[in-house]
């Protein structure tokens, strides 16, 4: 069972659905593929959490960041961003910052604490070759794994972003590829479980809703005091 017990006392709420309306207005003015590349990569997110079996909180938090997991680049010229892949050193210096520059733009909301480290964390690698500070393994949040693999896979599929190149069966080579070096094992296997063409992906409200009755279900098996707490925490 994967767990992220930090997160639970994060407080979801209409202010936070405020917050990230305004920010994602701004990057679909910035640019509609960092936009569209926002909302698929938190459909992929919720699909992959949900497989993992991870709580309605952990979920809805993993979406969140999702969503604003590249806000960062609000602050990235479009000079830089038209030509990506192909910067200069000190332009990839620039492009990189936008871990950073994402988490600083919301660390002082009370309501995104949970947020802000897997939108800083999300290009980190399990081999800890990634940035910005090279974390490694599960010292990377579970969140910001699943972002990896979800943001790596549009990344390559998806036509409105640059590197279009690749079709699912292809991509999910190179997720496997991936696995162990780029990408933690357990989180590319829950996304090729998840993430399959044809298939519906899951709204944000039936993973949800499918996650409360599941610990509903769960609570039910309980013995009585155990399961009040349960469902306290999930009603929170
Ligand atoms: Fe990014």
């Amino acid at each position: 069972m994967f767990s992220i017990p930090q997160y639970l006392d994060f407080d979801y709420n209409d202010r936070t659905g405020e917050t990230c309306r305004f920010l994602l207005e701004m990057l679909h003015r910035k640019s509609d593929f960092l936009y569209l590349h926002a909302i698929q990569v938190a459909n992929y997110a919720i699909a992959v959490a949900a497989k993992l079996g991870l709580s309605a909180k952990e979920i809805s938090l993993i979406c969140t960041a999702a969503l604003m997991h590249d806000i960062g680049l609000l602050s990235v010229p479009n000079s830089i961003l038209n030509k990506y892949p192909y910067l200069s050193v000190r332009e990839m210096a620039q492009y990189k910052r936008h871990c950073i520059a994402g988490c600083s733009m919301l660390e002082n909301m009370e309501e995104f604490s949970g947020v802000v480290d897997l939108i800083k964390d999300h290009h980190e690698r399990w081999d800890g070759k990634g940035y910005p500070k090279r974390l490694k393994g599960v010292n990377i949040p579970l969140g910001a794994r699943i972002i990896a693999v979800a943001d790596y896979y549009d990344g390559i599929v998806n036509p409105c972003t640059r590197k279009w190149e690749k079709n699912h069966e292809q991509a999910v080579m190179q997720l496997m590829d991936g696995i162990g070096t780029r990408f933690d094992p357990v989180v590319v296997k829950a996304f090729i479980a998840a993430v399959v063409p044809g298939k519906a992906m899951p709204t944000p409200r039936t993973v949800l809703e499918a996650t409360g009755r599941r610990i509903a279900n769960a609570a039910k098996k309980m013995p009585s005091e155990s399961a009040a707490k349960t469902l306290a925490i999930v009603d929170k």
